[in-house]
């Protein structure tokens, strides 16, 4: 049995210069499968909602979704730290509502801290959960929950006031005691710059090469999804068209009579 990675490997991690690689998982197999290969962070997101469930956005996800996806990505992975994401409305009525989902969390899914999006607006939540001990990952720049606000799924931060902000944001999510922070759609110089100053991990996603870590969608670095794809997800795998191929190899066998073939029946 592997020794299950915790938050106080990944602070070594931005200390010693190593780059923290993360990917989101939401079932038992593709968890085993990256932890086996080594991936530091699993991340349970609410990008479930768009690419396992086909919503248009993660609004609609819920806690009991979570926490039923979660499960099998803790029963399935052995070394990396398990991350889930508070999904919308989980934790911005009231502090007793957001602790108490949280706990929901770590005590019903097994997950080993939990992310939420939001800084200066949100430093007050993350110091309470973080104060009944359960870590917190933040997340800001381009919230995905936030998408009516921002009116679509739009960089941040490029006009200065907005840079100033993010900057206030992460200083104050650290502050609040987040053990990391998700950078999230803004631009790479920006992103350096948080690095640089704070003393938590920053994760990038669409932020550029200077962020002590990375996250992408599995889904998306597969290939698996016929979607629009944005410009900071790389395809490492085609996997979309070797399934596809798969399954039509299936059904013609079928069709033809070549499945099942003596060796796969019974005498
Ligand atoms: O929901 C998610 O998958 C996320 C990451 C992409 C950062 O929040």
């Amino acid at each position: 049995m592997k020794k299950r990675k915790t938050i106080l490997d990944v602070a070594g991690m931005k200390d010693s210069g190593e780059k923290i690689s993360v990917l989101t998982a939401y079932d038992y197999p593709f968890a085993q499968l990256m932890d086996q290969v080594g991936i530091d962070i699993i991340l349970v997101g609410d990008s479930v909602g768009s690419v396992f469930s086909g919503y248009e956005n993660t609004l609609p996800v819920t806690l009991d979704e979570m926490i039923y996806h979660t499960r099998p990505v803790v029963l399935a992975s052995e070394q990396a730290l398990i991350v889930t994401d508070m999904p919308f409305m989980s934790y911005q009525v009231d502090l007793s509502e957001a602790r108490r989902n949280a706990g929901r969390l770590i005590k019903e899914a097994g997950a080993q801290a939990v992310k939420l999006e939001g800084g200066e607006n949100l430093a007050e939540t993350i110091a309470a959960i973080t104060a009944i001990d359960i870590p917190v990952m933040a997340h800001i720049g381009l919230t995905p929950q936030s998408i009516h606000r921002m009116g679509g799924f739009k960089v941040q931060g490029r006009q200065e006031a907005q840079a100033e902000q993010i900057m206030t944001d992460a200083r104050a999510v650290e502050e609040a005691g987040a053990f990391a922070v998700v950078l999230e759609g803004i631009p790479a110089k920006l992103a350096a710059q948080v690095s640089a100053e704070l003393s938590i991990p920053t994760i990038g996603i669409g932020a550029g090469p200077d962020c002590d870590g990375q996250v992408l969608v599995i889904h998306d670095i597969l290939g698996l999804c016929d979607k629009y794809s944005p410009k900071f997800v790389k395809r490492f795998a085609d996997v979309r068209q070797i399934i596809s191929d798969g399954i039509g190899t299936y059904i013609n066998e079928v069709k033809t009579g070549v499945f099942p073939g003596e060796e796969h029946s019974f005498k």
